[in-house]
């Protein structure tokens, strides 16, 4: 095959590696349904819109990103993006997210059937990341019964304890 103009469509549609079938419920193109609700102490509650991209290239790894909308404006907001890998032959989880605020973390976790609940294990920021900065996330993602993922982000900063900042759920599209 030649004339690609992209190197990874000179490959055929690659296979799912098998390393990640346990994450295959998550591949795909999401979008926000009904819009997201954020939440903390410090702020008004605000909905936001999302886009989520999951998909992968035939390595034992999710490739994902995140892109946040202000719902009425649709001005690009929150975006992140990154890779989901698994151990092979166990449950365990880790999520790797770079951050358009200046925060690379990585959290890990585990899969359970249609779950995946992760914790943060290490998180980096640049050294004028805007204040408060965030010490510890967690976060549950679902495939539920109608079809729909569903993810809830809680977090704790230098000022506030671990409260639940995002709710989300999403449909394929
Ligand atoms: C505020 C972290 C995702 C929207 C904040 C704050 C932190 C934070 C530390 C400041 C809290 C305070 O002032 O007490 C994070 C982390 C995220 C995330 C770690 C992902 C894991 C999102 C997403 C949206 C969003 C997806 C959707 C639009 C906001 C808004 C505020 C905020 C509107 C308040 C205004 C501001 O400080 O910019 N977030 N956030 N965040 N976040 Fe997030």
């Amino acid at each position: 095959q030649d004339g690609g103009q992209y190197l990874l469509h000179l490959h055929k549609t690659p296979q799912l590696n098998p390393v990640i079938e346990p994450l295959s419920w998550m591949l795909g193109t999401w979008l926000s349904d009904p819009p997201g609700d954020g939440t903390f102490p410090t702020m008004k509650p605000f909905q936001y819109l999302e886009e989520v991209h999951i998909s992968h290239v035939g390595q034992p790894m999710l490739n994902f990103s995140f892109n946040a909308f202000h719902p009425d404006t649709r001005k690009p907001m929150h975006r992140e993006c990154g890779f989901i890998r698994i151990k092979p032959d166990t449950n365990k989880v880790a999520f790797i997210s770079a951050q358009n605020t200046g925060l690379v973390e990585v959290e890990e976790g585990e899969v359970n059937g249609q779950e995946l609940s992760i914790a943060s294990h290490s998180v980096a920021r640049i050294s004028f990341a805007k204040k408060p900065h965030v010490e510890q996330i967690t976060r549950k993602f679902r495939l539920n019964s109608d079809g729909k993922l569903e993810q809830t982000v809680c977090m704790g900063t230098t000022t506030q304890p671990m409260t639940q900042h995002l709710h989300i759920t999403y449909k394929k599209v």
